[in-house]
């Protein structure tokens, strides 16, 4: 039985040749490829046509190209027989961390400024923010959040966490639940977004958060897009409530041209680079879910469909 990749608009050389790489006994397609939709029964997605898979009758499996898995979870017509699992990746949560880094980096040390001060020919210094002074948030400290924070906290950062549960001891200081938010947020000079999407966490970062956090914090959302409120973060920007933002990911993707991200002065925009899962890396756990799929096993990773990540 074969693996068939879907991800449209998506080059996936690099995740055809890693795949067969692992396991050249498993045959690997592309939708161009027309295989009989009977034969599929584990399918590698990302992006996918609503509502696609009720083609495919011997589904077992559909596994994300990444750690998110709203794009499936959201899809309500995927049969409930069909197990949903994800990547769990150390590269994918490293990436994530040296991103974060950067990023606050940037931010603290004032580097943007800097740039414009190269295009005006410009010398003029600026004090700056130390890391052992600046507290840092994480929502969401699930795998990627979790080694996010423990890094940030043992470079000397004042990290805390937040979650939907309590969890284990970590290295910084946690929170978790509705009630314990607003504590959570006082302390965050740098917010970074690393909550799934779902029916409880999108639209989340709204006016009424973003005036909870310390005057001039900054805001980094690495999660996904519609975490966001737009319309209340460009209230709080212009009220002077956060200093401004990077946003790695957006609601609609690629960010339209005539979106009003672009021409904002405050906002730092990259294209949803912040970790990309590296196919050589996790083939190894697609090709095992594979087998224990096809073994009538549970797989590895799976999501859960209720709580929505
Ligand atoms: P994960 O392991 O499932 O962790 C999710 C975390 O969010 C958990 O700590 C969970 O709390 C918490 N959470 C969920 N719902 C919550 C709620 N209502 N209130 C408070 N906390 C809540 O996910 P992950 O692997 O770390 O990935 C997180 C997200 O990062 C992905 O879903 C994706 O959107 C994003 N991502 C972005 C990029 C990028 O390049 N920008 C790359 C990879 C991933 P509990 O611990 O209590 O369950
Ligand atoms: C990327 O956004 C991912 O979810 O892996």
């Amino acid at each position: 039985m074969p693996i068939l990749l879907l991800s449209p608009g998506r080059k996936l050389d690099r995740w055809t040749e890693a795949l067969r790489k692992t396991d050249p006994a498993v045959p690997v397609f592309l939708p161009e490829d027309k295989v009989p939709e009977r034969d599929i029964s584990f399918i590698l997605a990302w992006d996918h046509p609503r509502g696609c898979f009720v083609r495919y009758p011997g589904l077992r499996c559909i596994s994300s190209f990444g750690a998110g898995v709203d794009h499936l979870v959201s899809d309500r017509e995927i049969p409930e027989n069909v197990r949903l699992v994800r990547i769990i990746d150390p590269a994918l949560s490293n990436d994530m961390l040296e991103f974060t880094l950067a990023v606050i980096m940037k931010h603290l040390r004032k580097l943007n400024i800097y740039n414009s001060y190269k295009t005006e020919v410009k010398w003029k210094k600026h004090g700056y923010r130390r890391i052992r002074e600046t507290g840092v948030g994480i929502m969401g400290t699930g795998v990627i959040g979790h080694h996010v924070a423990d890094g940030l906290s043992r470079i000397g950062f004042d990290v805390s966490g937040w979650s939907r549960t309590m969890g284990g001891k970590a290295s910084y200081r946690k929170f978790h639940g509705v009630e314990q938010l607003n504590e959570f947020l006082s302390r965050c000079e740098i917010l970074v977004c690393l909550l799934p999407l779902t029916d409880e966490t999108r639209g989340i970062i709204d006016y009424h958060l973003l005036k909870s956090l310390p005057g001039d914090a900054y805001l980094v959302n690495l999660g996904r897009g519609a975490h966001i409120v737009e319309a209340d973060l460009f209230r709080a920007l212009d009220k002077g409530l956060i200093s401004g933002a990077h946003l790695d990911v957006f609601e609609s993707e690629p960010l339209f041209e005539a979106h009003p991200f672009w021409k904002n002065s405050k906002i730092d925009i990259t294209p949803h680079v912040a970790s990309l899962t590296d196919p050589l890396s996790v083939a190894p756990q697609i090709m095992e879910n594979y087998h224990l799929v096809m073994q009538g096993r549970e797989p590895k990773n799976q999501v859960s469909r209720s709580r929505g990540y």
